[in-house]
């Protein structure tokens, strides 16, 4: 034993002299120190990551027996639910594991605005987020087309249409995205190097600098108070504890319930009533019978709403081209929350009523525009459509002005500890 742990330290000391290893260790685990007052909202970052090496490793091994051919993506697909030895639980990891991703970054994202995570000195933090939400985005958009299946299909046609709702060079550029006149083995392919490659590599590439730049400027917390402001002599926040050995092990047992809870969905639920895989999706792709309902998946349900909820022709502009421009305009704005939002406070706790209204109305708008998303349209559902893309937008646009107006509380000079 005594040899092996020698071995061990050797090896490691070894590498230390040729590369920073425990540089790199102790800046972000052994002394990155961590605000104490950690609470539930804070365990969605680590699980994002986990989502991510997940959906990457059952990525590598679904694309081990998957074809990108338009002749024969579907029946790849129902050969590794078949045939390849336990290839039903790598497609079933891989199909939750998409819609628990957004789960967990959703989550991730509404704790950022619940304690003002985006505010001064960490918008990068939250710019940088941004990004690899659009990657994500773009990421399950690509990977839907894979299995070829009539929603695949279709949606991807739907969406890639939409493009075309742009003035003078929407056409071409629908044409180019496609790389056909319509959806096609072209595409597929194109699709799959993109889902592959491109944007799991830019995805990465996105969590290490979001990673970096949290380290820099330390994390943010429930109390929304600053830990670097309180030092002791050694030049520790006193408020602050090593990310190892106490977030380590508290984010394991976080990890530990998320799995039960995914694998629950994955052994008892996997198409879960048809919001994580389509019954459509079921039949093959026939580019010459439409759906009667074309929907996307429940994580883009929001902004498709927001589309459709544009029915009017306004100035010269047609309806559909404002649908577009809402929905691009919906993603974009979140990306100006930092400079919003003017309040004197980050969090919650020490907000006054008004932002608590504000933010309130925007969840419940959006989970209402999600739900209204998955449904075909009527007249009705359009007029509450309406209504929400509306509070979706005030909240944003009035920020400015009612973060500014609300009255706050106190904030502690130090973390209460709750
Ligand atoms: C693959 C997706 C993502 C991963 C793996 C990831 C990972 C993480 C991790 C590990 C942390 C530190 C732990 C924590 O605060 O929970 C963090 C913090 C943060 N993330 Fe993300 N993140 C992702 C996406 C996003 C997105 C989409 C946004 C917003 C648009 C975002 C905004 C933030 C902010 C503002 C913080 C600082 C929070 C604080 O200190 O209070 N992240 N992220």
């Amino acid at each position: 034993m005594n040899t092996v742990v020698k071995g061990l330290t050797g090896l490691r000391d070894w590498v230390d002299d040729r590369f920073p290893l425990l540089q790199l260790w102790n800046d972000h685990m052994g002394k990155y120190y961590a605000p104490k007052n950690f609470n539930f909202w804070y365990y969605f970052g680590v699980l994002s990551m986990v989502v991510l090496a997940m959906q990457i490793l059952t990525g590598i091994w679904l694309t081990m027996s998957y074809k990108p051919d338009a002749a024969f993506a579907f029946g790849s697909v129902e050969y590794i639910m078949r045939d390849v030895e336990w290839g039903w639980l790598i497609r079933y990891m891989h199909s939750t594991g998409a819609s628990f991703f957004f789960i967990v970054v959703y989550l991730h994202m509404f704790r950022a605005m619940l304690y003002g995570s985006y505010k001064k000195p960490r918008e990068l933090i939250w710019v940088l987020g941004m990004f690899i939400y659009l990657s994500l985005m773009a990421e399950a958009f690509f990977g839907y087309l894979l299995p070829w299946g009539q929603m695949s299909y279709w949606g991807a046609q739907v969406i890639i249409s939409l493009f075309g709702a742009i003035p003078f060079v929407g056409e071409t550029l629908s044409l180019w995205i496609r790389g056909d006149y319509v959806v096609s083995d072209i595409t597929l392919n194109r699709f799959f190097a993109f889902h592959v490659i491109a944007l799991p590599f830019a995805i990465a590439g996105l969590v290490g600098l979001h990673i970096i730049a949290l380290h820099e400027v330390g994390s943010n917390n429930p109390d929304g108070v600053e830990i670097k402001n309180h030092k002791d002599a050694d030049g520790k926040p006193l408020d602050g504890i090593p990310f190892h050995p106490y977030y380590t092990l508290k984010d394991s047992v976080g990890v530990l319930v998320f799995l039960i809870v995914f694998s629950v969905v994955v052994f008892f639920a996997p198409e879960f009533g048809g919001y994580f895989l389509e019954h459509n999706n079921f039949i093959p792709a026939n580019p010459l019978a439409t759906p009667e309902h074309i929907a996307p998946v429940w994580y883009f349900t929001p902004f498709y709403s927001i589309l459709r909820a544009n029915t009017v022709n306004f100035f010269w502009i047609p309806a559909k081209l404002w649908g577009v421009i809402f929905m691009g305009l919906g993603t974009m704005i979140l990306f100006l929350l930092p400079w919003l939002d003017r309040s004197p406070v980050k969090s919650i706790r020490y907000r006054g009523n008004i932002y608590k209204i504000a933010l309130g109305l925007f969840v419940v708008a959006f989970l209402i525009l999600g739900y209204l998303g998955i449904l075909p349209p009527t007249p009705a559902r359009t007029i509450v459509a309406q209504i929400c893309t509306v509070v979706y937008f005030l909240f944003f646009i009035l920020m400015p002005f009612y973060t500014k107006w609300d009255k706050t509380k106190p904030v502690p000079e130090r973390v209460t500890g709750k």
